[in-house]
């Protein structure tokens, strides 16, 4: 069985009730059970800090036993050299997910300080962002 894990950053707790306009109205956990149900011969695991230290212990925690993280870091996106560190240093490969399509938004969403360490990068599909990346994980590993 693959081993996938999902990691949420920042203010992703508050999904559902967070700029429904941006980010949709359903909350993280309710659409993680359906995805656990249609991708029920994964194990699916899922972690939400709102702390960068948090995220990057995590990453290392899980780094060389799973087959795949799928990431959204929310703000540390686009602030976080530590989070880039990170993933460069763990094995299992890293796909960055967002919700909304980050290009499409203020400017100081437009860089990313982990897509170069990232396997590869999807956003903007609103939740199935995530369906997205775990397909890509999983037609790979
Ligand atoms: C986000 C986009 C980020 O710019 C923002 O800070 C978030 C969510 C997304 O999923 O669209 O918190 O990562």
């Amino acid at each position: 069985m693959k081993k996938i894990l999902i990691i949420n950053g920042p203010n992703l707790n508050l999904l559902g009730r967070r700029e429904p306009g941006v980010y949709g109205s359903r909350s993280f956990e309710d659409y993680y059970k359906e995805l656990c149900t249609q991708y029920s011969s994964v194990e699916l695991s899922y972690f939400q800090s709102n702390h960068e230290g948090a995220l990057i212990d995590k990453l290392h925690e899980v780094g060389f036993d799973v087959d795949g993280i799928i990431l959204n870091a929310g703000a540390f996106t686009h602030t976080s050299v530590a989070l880039h560190d990170a993933i460069r240093a763990i094995n299992a490969p890293v796909v960055e997910v967002h919700i909304s399509n980050v290009h499409q938004r203020e400017e100081f969403r437009h860089h990313s300080f982990i897509s170069a360490a990232c396997r590869g990068v999807i956003c903007g599909f609103g939740l199935d962002s995530y369906r997205l990346a775990l397909e890509a994980l999983l037609h790979e590993s």
